[in-house]
């Protein structure tokens, strides 16, 4: 690579030393290479910049910052990013809000990086872009004369064709994503999706090797499954748990879920799971104490906090009905927990419930994986639904929609022997550690390198 990379996501760690496996290796591709990692600020400001601002923390490379303001955090974050894009590309279209300042604000802020962007870009530099806030911003780089290597990475699932039918945006949504030169997804069945979408368009046109043709531009679509940094995590779930494990596993079994708090990750669903499973289970089976982790996640949208309330409700239903003067069977805490103490809690689970009703990867899968004792390692139930499910095969697959299947996944799991669980074990861990996420990074970045550059288009 001869330019800089750029990358540009809507987080950006600040302060102390990053954390999180997405993050580490961004942080480690940057330092590697050199080059700028660019996000959006914390604090709101009273009139949109037209620069970014440089800002402490990157060892090797620089950090920069634009601010919102606080209308623009409402119509490109909450309203846009979070209350159409995500809904639509989970498969929520009944969750979408459409409102025509909130496609105004995300088209405003998405020009204004443009602009930025387009001040400092060399030709032979490289930008790449993370998911769902930016999926204009090729576009206008490309209206700017811009022409260096642009790729995507959309984190989440791809949408249906009848899904992108529902964005008054849906025309533009094809220009917009085949301005970049490559778009990395996360499964082949997000790919399968995408060529899908533009085969139906009239001046769609597949090429070859996943290349596309859409009007006068050529891009390229490839699936890059994101993975965790295996080795420190297995590391990290080695050390001692910060609290004492005899008052977190309570006399019970332990069942383990860790989700942001959103409607895609079907926690309800998961819930209704447990408690079919504890009104069937066998003589044989253990008693489970299961904790749910959720922290919070864009509250003030309205389709959060009615999750919030659903989940509380039931909760409180399950734990009324079964609970016992020793024992609560769900334990839902509602706020995060460091990853030193995750992993080890990882570790400890004899159960991960994994059970999205969408997720792009979901890395909480590989997560658990990785923390598990080879020996006596735990169980895995993961949905077909998380782009996890198409690598992670030897994992409990379930439909996150039954609860009675997930309860009969539970029950087996805690019949499962030793054995079966080290085998199936042993196979996952090979998973996480081949696909790691320092391969994922280099992949993609060397991939990007390789594709044609594009012209500007005329004017
Ligand atoms: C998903 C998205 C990320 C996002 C994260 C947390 O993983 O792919 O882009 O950062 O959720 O959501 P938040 O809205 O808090 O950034």
């Amino acid at each position: 690579m001869t330019g800089r990379l750029i990358v540009l996501s809507n987080r950006i760690p600040t302060g102390g030393p990053p954390s999180g496996g997405l993050v580490v290796a961004i942080h480690e591709l940057l330092a590697e290479r050199g080059g700028l990692w660019i996000g959006s600020g914390d604090d709101f400001a009273e009139t949109p910049s037209e620069s970014f601002q440089p800002v402490e923390g990157g060892k090797g490379y620089d950090k920069a910052i634009f601010d919102l303001t606080e209308a623009e955090y409402n119509e490109f974050y909450l309203g846009y990013a979070n209350s159409v894009l995500w809904p639509l590309c989970h498969h929520r279209t009944d969750l979408i809000a459409l409102d025509r300042q909130y496609a105004e604000g995300y088209a405003r802020v998405n020009a204004r990086v443009a602009r930025m962007l387009a001040q400092i870009v060399e030709p032979e530099d490289v930008i790449w872009v993370h998911d769902y806030h930016f999926l204009p911003l090729a576009l206008e780089l490309r209206k700017l004369g811009v022409t260096a290597r642009i790729g995507l990475f959309l984190h989440i699932p791809f949408p249906t064709l009848p899904d992108i039918e529902a964005l008054p945006e849906r025309d533009d949504f094809y220009y917009w994503l085949a301005a970049f030169d490559l778009v990395g997804l996360q499964t082949e069945a997000d790919v399968a999706r995408c060529l899908d979408s533009y085969r139906a368009r009239p001046s769609g046109e597949m090429l070859f090797n996943g290349r596309v043709k859409f009007d006068d531009r050529a891009f390229e679509v490839r699936s890059f499954p994101i993975g965790i940094d295996g080795k420190t995590f297995t590391e990290t779930a080695q050390k001692p748990i910060t609290h004492n494990p005899v008052y977190i596993r309570a006399n019970a079994k332990l069942i383990l879920g860790v989700d942001r708090l959103d409607y895609s990750k079907g926690i309800p669903h998961r819930v209704r799971g447990f408690g079919t499973w504890l009104e069937n289970r066998s003589p044989e089976s253990p008693r489970a104490t299961f904790i749910q982790i959720t922290p919070p996640s864009r509250e003030t949208v309205p389709a959060y906090q009615a999750i919030k309330r659903e989940l509380e409700a039931l909760v409180g239903q399950i734990n009324g009905r079964y609970g016992e003067l020793d024992w609560t069977p769900i334990r839902l805490i509602e706020r995060g927990v460091p990853r030193d103490t995750l992993a080890p809690l990882y570790r400890l689970a004899d159960i991960a419930l994994v059970t999205p009703l969408a997720d792009g990867m979901n890395l909480v899968a590989k997560e658990f994986v990785a923390a598990q004792d080879p020996e006596d390692p735990g169980v895995l139930i993961l949905s077909r639904s998380a782009g996890a499910a198409e690598q992670m095969t030897e994992a409990l697959i379930v439909n996150p929609h039954d609860a009675e299947e997930v309860g009969d996944a539970i029950e087996r799991a805690f019949m499962m022997p030793r054995e079966e669980r080290q085998a199936r074990h042993a196979a996952l861990l090979q998973v996480v550690r081949d696909t790691d996420i320092f391969d994922w990074g280099t992949s993609f970045l060397d991939r990007l390198n390789r594709v044609e550059r594009k012209s500007p288009p005329a004017a």
